[in-house]
């Protein structure tokens, strides 16, 4: 199959965690300027706890930062990255979603990756009437019987990209969404009121 070679693992693994706390345009010169410093997991492993921690201020929860080291210190001991999301879910500060899409977007695996926006894609596609904490079980077998096996990668950041910009909170363009044809919340006329909101 023509196309672009799987990014690294490590480089994955690197901006997932860190776009868990922040935006895109925040993410993109510390996620350079953290490779530069550390281009590989073992250089990784290998630097002072508070030389990460330096130059992880601003990026957020220093928890998160620790759990970085820890899991690359797990990783370079492994000598590797596990290659599936059951394998890396283990590893610290490795949540189901950072493990799915680690292993859909590196590994190829066809697994089901849900953040918040794909969730609330979902909700709306299927025309869910409950919230996404509700519908969770029912979003990832949807999401997973969507998920081609060829490129599950290129389909899970599609997804989220659709989330994030077409299927936005407030104001979705159905007019721009492939979906749109088969969508229950489109056809509603009022897809904002999906998904439902927590009951008090
Ligand atoms: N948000 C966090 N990770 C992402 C990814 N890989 N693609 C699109 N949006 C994301
Ligand atoms: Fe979201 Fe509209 Fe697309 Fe449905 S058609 S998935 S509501 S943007």
């Amino acid at each position: 199959m023509p196309g672009e070679p799987a990014p690294e693992p490590y480089r994955v693994w690197l901006s997932e965690v860190m776009l868990q706390q922040t935006t895109v345009a925040a993410v993109t010169p510390r996620f350079e300027r953290f490779l530069q410093k550390w281009p590989t997991i073992e250089a990784l492993a290998a630097a002072r706890d508070e030389d990460v921690l330096s130059e992880w201020a601003g990026l957020g929860y220093y928890a998160r930062a620790r759990n970085l080291i820890a899991c690359a210190r797990e990783v370079a001991a492994l000598g590797d990255f596990p290659d599936t999301a059951a394998g890396l879910r283990k590893l610290p500060g490795i949540g189901e979603y950072t493990a799915a899409a680690i292993a859909a977007i590196a590994f190829g695996e066809p697994i089901a990756v849900v953040d918040t926006n794909v969730a609330r894609v979902i909700i709306r596609f299927a025309g869910l009437e409950s919230t996404i904490e509700q519908s969770r079980d029912t979003i990832r077998e949807i999401v997973a019987s969507m998920t081609p096996a060829d490129r599950p990668g290129d389909f899970a950041q599609s997804m989220m990209d659709l989330g994030a910009t077409i299927c936005r909170p407030k104001s979705p363009v159905c007019g721009a969404c492939p979906l749109a044809e088969d969508c229950v919340a489109a056809a509603s006329g009022e897809p904002e009121r999906f998904p439902a909101r927590k009951q008090r």
